[in-house]
């Protein structure tokens, strides 16, 4: 279990949900360091909390940063190096919102909205990525960024959701290819359907129980996490399906 021991990781919409479990199985994975970001400091320190409990090594800061706005980011790229001494191994795009509840028609999409889904969703992990790479680059580093189904179906009601995704694949791709002859790998996770606030806000009609806990999503990020995938980039990989087959 100690396949991270090496690593400082950087997790955004690191407060509950799919962001939660992937900080608790990278502490039990023996990480070095991680950097737990979102919106919410309450909730960050009650991660960090659950994390020094399973990983008392571990160097964990939690850092307030909205990813929807271009300042949080520079502050959190600083504040990440700074603690990190400038040496990032692992970044994870995952913070998300769907968007308004319940989900409009495009027709009906309010402007506004709509930009504050892809700011999130898509323009703050290409901001993050611009910024951090020349960290992450040194190490040979990994990029994960955080999909969904709705990011290659054209779901009716998944409108800006389903756009930000869909743009965030593309967008993933081409870091793929830009970076391949750098050492750094680009991969992209649906991690399928899960029991967290963002699915029972999506879907408030269906029953959150036939979903799965995130719990159960979190090992392909761990492999892709871990020195076990450096060959691997490029790849799209369903987390609750045959991702090693995938990442083949
Ligand atoms: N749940 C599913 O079934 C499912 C399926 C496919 C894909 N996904 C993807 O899985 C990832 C995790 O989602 P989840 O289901 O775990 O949702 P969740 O429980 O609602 O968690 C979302 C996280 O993102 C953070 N966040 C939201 N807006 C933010 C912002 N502007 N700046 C910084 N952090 C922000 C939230 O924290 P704060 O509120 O504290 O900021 C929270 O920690 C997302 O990328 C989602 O698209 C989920």
């Amino acid at each position: 279990m100690n396949k991270l021991h090496d690593k400082n990781i950087l997790i955004t919409g690191a407060s509950q949900g799919l962001g939660r479990e992937l900080a608790l199985a990278f502490a039990k994975n023996g990480a070095a360091g991680l950097a737990l970001a979102a919106r919410h400091l309450t909730a960050l320190q009650n991660v960090r909390d659950g994390v020094r409990q399973i990983a008392p090594a571990t160097n964990v800061l939690t850092i307030e940063a909205d990813v929807s706005k271009a300042k949080d980011i520079e502050r959190l790229v600083a504040t990440t190096l700074d603690a990190f001494a400038g040496r990032l191994d692992v970044l994870v795009n995952n913070a998300s919102t769907i968007g308004p509840s319940p989900m409009p028609f495009l027709l009906d999409y309010p402007l506004e909205d709509f930009q504050n889904v892809l700011h999130t969703n898509l323009i703050g992990p290409f901001l993050l990525i611009k910024q951090l790479l020349p960290a992450i680059i040194e190490n040979g580093g990994s990029i994960i960024n955080v999909t969904s189904d709705a990011g290659a179906n054209g779901y009716p009601g998944w409108g800006a959701y389903g756009i930000s995704k869909f743009g965030l694949e593309g967008m993933s791709q081409t870091w793929a290819s830009e970076l391949g002859e750098t050492g750094v790998r680009v991969n992209w996770v649906d991690p399928g359907n899960m029991n967290t606030a963002m699915h029972r806000a999506a879907e408030p009609e269906e029953d959150p129980s036939e979903w799965s806990d995130p719990a159960a999503a979190v090992d392909v990020f761990v492999f892709l996490a871990s020195d076990e995938s450096k060959a691997v980039t490029g790849k799209r990989l369903r987390a609750q399906e045959n991702w090693r087959a995938e990442a083949m």
